[in-house]
């Protein structure tokens, strides 16, 4: 594909060395999320930030990631206070609004809506999450954060290496986004740990299976986490839910934690999560008893989430190589931050 122009929607877009290019250009952006430079590359540029459900990761990344490139950010947030609550349709709304901005990332409830939108769009839309269909930036930040991790523990790449993916496996977009990313790799092992009414899609898990990925479902936690490089939990989507008292039937079903860590995983298995955990009473699929943990590599997957979305605005709006132009030392302190 042409980065230049284009709408990311989802992760069956990208060819294997579009992935590498993107990682390469997150690397590049390290100085400037790390705050010792500054750049002004998209001074002028405006992101319209549309996010239609719940967000803090996707949404503020996203801003961030524009802000730091020297953009404007315009939020809408909710329905509610959007015309759309009035009736007014995903085409007309982005006929509007991609008048408003150079580039637009967006997230909405409904599966389809983003490329809906975006096909009515005269700028570039990124899914910022379509319901339970896919989160393609989500899996592009996942992915760059285990190959960095993969790496900090002597391992070469992503081919051949080992994940286990626990919980919500039918209505979680992200797991879904990431399994048709690893089809990409070579030689990679998926464990699929899911209640059997929370399965992968056969879909997805078939299309792993032609891409000759091993792929091993189970519904047992302890069988799932014993010998992977990564974990990768989920939190059940309550919202794709009929009623909170059937997701309730699943929240707690899998909870790693310290002790089952220590006694099931192997030394230096990495913890991963995309975010938000639930960490209410019933829920804590990811305890809060591994925050000490080294492997606990959560925070640095949400801060990968900058980089990532970084690289995707510099190399949709074709400005990589005047990054550096523009740029000049930060003014302020910033030691502790890193
Ligand atoms: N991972 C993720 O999508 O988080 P948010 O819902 O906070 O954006």
């Amino acid at each position: 594909m042409t980065f230049a122009g284009s709408h990311i929607l989802s992760i069956g877009q990208f060819e294997r060395e579009e992935i590498e290019r993107i990682f390469q250009v997150a690397d590049q952006m390290k100085p400037y999320a790390q705050r010792q430079r500054i750049t002004h590359v998209l001074d002028g540029a405006i992101l319209g930030s549309m996010f239609f459900e719940p967000s803090t990761r996707t949404r503020v990344s996203f801003g961030c990631a524009f802000n730091l490139l020297g953009g404007h950010v315009r939020e809408t947030t909710d329905i509610a206070s959007s015309a759309i609550a009035k009736g007014e349709s995903l085409y007309d709304t982005a006929r509007v609004l991609s008048g408003y901005s150079d580039v637009i990332a967006m997230r909405h409830p409904q599966s389809g809506s983003v490329s809906e939108f975006a096909s009515a769009s005269r700028v570039p839309v990124i899914n910022g999450g379509d319901g339970a269909n896919e989160h393609p930036s989500q899996a592009l930040l996942d992915l760059y954060t285990i190959k960095n991790e993969l790496i900090s523990r002597g391992h070469e790449g992503i081919d051949g290496f080992r994940i286990a993916l626990i919980g919500d496996l039918k209505f979680g977009r992200t797991v879904h986004s990431l399994c048709k990313l690893l089809t990409l790799f070579n030689n990679v092992t998926v464990h699929l740990v899911a209640p059997e009414e929370l399965k992968m899609p056969e879909d997805i898990v078939d299309q792993m299976r032609r891409a000759k990925l091993t792929v091993i479902e189970s519904d047992s936690l302890e069988q799932g986490i014993g010998k992977v490089d990564i974990t990768y939990s989920t939190r059940i989507q309550e919202e794709r839910f009929s009623s909170q008292e059937e997701a309730d039937l699943y929240r707690g079903r899998y909870r790693l934690n310290q002790a089952i860590y220590t006694r099931y995983c192997e030394p230096n298995t990495v913890i991963m999560h995309p975010l938000p955990r639930d960490s209410r009473e019933g829920a804590n699929e990811l305890d809060n008893d591994l925050n000490d943990n080294p492997n606990l590599a959560i925070f640095r997957q949400a801060d990968s989430g900058v980089l990532v979305r970084m690289a995707l605005f510099v190399l949709i709006l074709d400005v990589v190589d005047q990054v550096d132009e523009y740029s000049r030392k930060v003014r302020w302190y910033t030691k502790s931050r890193f």
